[in-house]
């Protein structure tokens, strides 16, 4: 981690001018003729130490002496431009590629957070909308894990609430006993949402609803065991499209779980004078707004289990941090939330809301399955599947069968997951079928593409009639500024995996590997590799650290990368 690495001797140069604020740490400059990394501190200390920018900053400069600096220039205004040593990046990206983490610093050793992502409301399939949070979600779980978190990625599924009684209701009156035979998930969906629609001409049936729901939370045996007939089923439907995405949790640990823990919150919060009774709910007050904890008629809500979650946490694990994922909508619920559970001194935890933009339809409609306007998350994958397959069968025919069916599961699923995490979390993403299964630029294809061809190259410096069984790698000697353009890029991964998992951002290392894609493909193209002749096992061993970086950062991203397509 190159900044990280550096560090140390620029507080040691800081020092040497009485600075007090902090020292802030080198930024990449983005452009070869600035150097490679930019230190900004003299610049932004001139001011308080009275003195003039560029005079600091020539006074600094001289003293900046290190291992992996080649070069300390002083630019423009009072900038220091630091050049790396060629060598110096050449063996450290050797070393990285080869240790099990490649490099990336153990941040989160002996630390342990818990992630909750995906979470569906039971009773519905998944649909486009879930999407978001189950691949950014999952992809926050990997960034951690290879940051030497320990991690508990949780699936927080909505199943207790108001839906179940809407169900019940519907599922007695209405159910179609042949439909739910050929497909239970899809009459589930169909009786909730034929619910809303008669619950709009009469408004009995809300209250049937909630007389069924209120049956159930007493514990009625037959609403008991139609809720799990409902539970057991959507579990089901979610476990299929899990196992497709490659996604797992370590708890599924949903909204019921917390059902007997909500009294004794409410019940804490009012004997500590953080709740209070108020024309017969329980709230609490914030300072713009109130929170209710308890309703009017004596039921307990999502803000309530989401408090009695974090207590649970806490006691089951003492975590370090909690991340939750969902979409923007439920930023002030989490404000809420985490406040609460601070007056409650509930946990240390650093206490996390990821949240993301709405996925929405050209129209700009938000997709949902109430409103009939969604597509499932499988007839999603299998188009993106069948696209994928119409290509690999153009331009792979020779492959097997099953070879290239494989090959198409990996590129459609990773198609739309990439085309998600690619984008920035917090903005809207629209829904475009084009380009969630576009097999060019900054996509999942094209990644996989760059690493089959790293791995294509390898195997064809085998000589296998000879007895060799791995290629020549020769220690890698910078000679042109493309190979050294794609070390760079390859020696700051492990700092653009930390970057991202710090910020929650799996499009920045996205667009780092389509960088180091990009770098090696230029490289590729313009220079000899198998016929490289005397920089043949340079640029071999050069071809094996891309191959070994793009593997690893797809794989954080969730991708199932292959050797061949
Ligand atoms: N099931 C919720 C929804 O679909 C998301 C749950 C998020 N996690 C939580 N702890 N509340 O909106």
């Amino acid at each position: 981690m190159i900044p990280a690495l550096l560090h140390p001797t620029l507080v040691a140069v800081a020092a040497t001018v009485d600075a007090t604020a902090e020292v802030e740490t080198v930024a990449p400059t983005g452009n070869p003729a600035h150097g490679d990394y930019q230190w900004n501190f003299a610049f932004r200390m001139a001011k308080a130490l009275r003195m003039n920018p560029r005079a600091l900053a020539e006074k600094l400069a001289p003293q900046i002496v290190h291992p992996a600096i080649r070069k300390v220039e002083v630019a423009g205004p009072g900038f220091i431009n630091l050049t790396l040593d060629d060598a110096w990046i050449a063996r450290t990206v050797a070393a990285q590629v080869t240790e099990p983490d490649v490099g990336i610093a153990p941040e989160g050793a002996g630390r342990t957070v818990v992630v909750d992502f995906s979470s569906p409301n039971v009773a519905k399939r998944m649909h486009i909308g879930h999407m978001r949070s189950t691949h950014i979600g999952d992809a926050l779980v990997r960034m951690h894990r290879a940051s030497g978190w320990t991690v508990i990625g949780d699936n927080h599924i909505g199943d207790w609430g108001t839906q179940f009684g809407k169900l019940i209701v519907a599922y007695r009156n209405w159910l179609d006993p042949v439909a739910f035979q050929a497909d239970a998930i899809g009459e589930l969906e169909r009786l909730y949402v034929e619910f809303g629609n008669r619950a709009k001409d009469d408004p009995s049936l809300g209250d049937a609803a909630r007389a069924e729901i209120a049956k159930l939370q007493k514990g009625d045996p037959e609403n008991t065991a139609l809720w799990r007939e409902f539970l057991s089923i959507s579990m089901a439907e979610f476990q299929a499209v899990y196992r497709r995405l490659g996604v797992r949790f370590d708890e599924t640990l949903g909204e019921s779980a917390y059902r007997d823990m909500t009294d004794k919150v409410v019940e804490d919060l009012l004997a500590a004078g953080i709740a209070e009774v108020s024309e017969g709910a329980t709230i609490v007050r914030f300072e713009h707004d109130v929170a209710i904890v308890r309703k009017k008629d004596g039921a307990d809500n999502y803000t309530t289990s989401d408090v009695a979650c974090v207590r649970y946490r806490e006691g089951r694990w003492h975590p370090d941090r909690i991340v939750i994922v969902t979409d923007m909508r439920q930023q002030r619920h989490f404000q809420q939330v985490f406040e609460i559970a601070r007056r409650l001194d509930a946990t240390d935890a650093e206490l996390v809301h990821a949240w993301f933009g709405m996925l929405v339809l050209p129209d700009g409609a938000v997709p949902s399955t109430r409103g009939g306007n969604t597509i499932r998350l499988v007839d999603l994958l299998d188009e993106a599947v069948r696209r994928a397959r119409a290509v690999v069968d153009a331009k792979s025919p020779n492959l097997d069968e099953a070879e290239r069916a494989a090959i198409a599961e990996a590129v459609g699923v990773g198609a739309v997951r990439y085309a998600d995490l690619s984008q920035h979390p917090q903005t809207n993403v629209t829904f475009d079928w084009d380009r969630m299964l576009s097999l060019d630029g900054n996509t999942a294809p094209y990644l996989l593409y760059s690493h089959a061809r790293c791995a294509s190259v390898l195997a064809k410096a085998l000589r296998p009639e000879e007895g060799q069984e791995a290629p020549d790698l020769g220690a890698i000697v910078i000679g042109d500024p493309l190979e050294r353009e794609l070390l760079l890029a390859l020696a700051r991964y492990p700092e653009m995996v930390a970057a991202a998992t710090r910020g929650y951002r799996p499009n920045q290392l996205a667009e780092h590997l389509f960088e180091v894609a990009n770098r090696f493909n230029r490289f590729y193209h313009d220079l000899p590799v198998l016929k490289g002749g005397d920089a043949r096992a340079s640029r071999l061993a050069l071809v094996d650290a891309s191959r070994r970086v793009l593997r690893h950062g797809m794989e954080i991203l969730g991708l199932s990368v292959l050797d061949r397509m």
